[in-house]
């Protein structure tokens, strides 16, 4: 695969399309009016000059010389892999993967999706090649994070998630991991309801949230503890994660525990903020 296309040009756009020119390939990101076309290209390059500033890669102009940041989808027509990053909006998704499955011609192509929560099987099936439609999900900042997971649906032919995966490990040189199409995939499932503990451990009052953290720091060995770590995610982010969790599974464990709620109405998202669990400087 050598022509791939991104749709949405945000934040996590901006990184997919760097990772995929830095590692050599056509890329054309399609974003939805000029305005935001212009800020897509402006991140990328900003990003695409820093990396070259600290030594990860030796030209920036060249990587940028191979994206095209356009606001027409049908300049999609020719790719390879197609991996959308629009907004986590269903109906969004499905309109966009309805014009992908008339606009791109290779019925070789392969359409993904990296989406955090909503069912691969949705979008695979408003398509005329479901087998030809998976999730490819990175995590953010994408320049930097090595994970990718692969989501199958039930529809989606195996030689589709090993092309995939071809692609993610050996052209990116990002590691691949595949789990089946459920809310919150690997990472989310056993990270979320852990955040969600220590929220509830905290909002018990049976520990402060200096000392939960300082815990799992200095006792488990973690970068960072959880109060923390929900306070960079976004606490909007992690209850929202939260719920779709909870629709899916039906499990307390994911249930988002009323002072994440209160918080979030309150405005106190955490590092973007200034406020969350910890103050943070603007
Ligand atoms: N932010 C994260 O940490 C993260 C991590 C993994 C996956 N995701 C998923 O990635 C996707 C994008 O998230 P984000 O954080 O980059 O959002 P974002 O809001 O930064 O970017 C979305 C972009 O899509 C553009 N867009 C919306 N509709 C469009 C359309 N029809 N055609 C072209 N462009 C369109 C918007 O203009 C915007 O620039 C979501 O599905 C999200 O769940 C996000």
């Amino acid at each position: 695969m050598e022509r791939i296309g991104v749709v949405g040009g945000g934040l996590m756009g901006s990184g997919i399309a760097e990772v995929c020119a830095r590692a050599g390939s056509d890329v054309v990101v399609v974003e939805a009016d000029d305005e935001r076309a212009e800020n897509a290209r402006g991140r990328l390059e900003k990003s695409l000059r820093r990396a070259q500033e600290r030594g990860k890669i030796e030209d920036a102009d060249a990587a940028l010389a191979r994206v095209r940041v356009v606001t027409d989808l049908t300049l999609l027509a020719d790719r390879q892999l197609v991996v959308e990053a629009i907004v986590e909006e269903e109906s969004a998704k499905v309109e966009l993967f309805q014009q992908l499955d008339q606009i791109v011609e290779d019925s070789e192509a392969i359409l993904a999706s990296n989406t955090s929560s909503i069912p691969i099987m949705k979008l695979a099936t408003v398509t005329s090649r479901p087998a030809k439609v998976l999730g490819v999900h990175f995590f953010n900042p994408v320049p930097v994070l090595k994970l990718v997971e692969l989501v199958p649906s039930l529809m989606t032919a195996e030689e589709t998630t090993e092309a995939a995966r071809a692609y993610v490990d050996g052209v990116l040189g990002k590691q691949a991991i595949t789990c089946q199409d459920r809310a919150g995939f690997v990472v989310n499932s056993l990270l979320i309801p852990f955040v969600l503990s220590a929220i509830r451990m905290y909002e018990s009052g049976f520990a402060t949230a200096e000392d939960i953290d300082t815990g799992l720091v200095l006792g488990a060995a973690h970068p960072q503890g959880p109060l923390a770590l929900a306070d960079l995610i976004g606490l909007d982010t992690t209850m929202a994660v939260a719920e779709s969790l909870y629709e899916e599974f039906k499990e307390p464990l994911y249930a988002p525990p009323p002072l994440l709620a209160r918080m979030v109405d309150a405005g106190l998202l955490g590092r973007k903020a200034g406020r969350g669990f910890y103050r943070y400087e603007k």
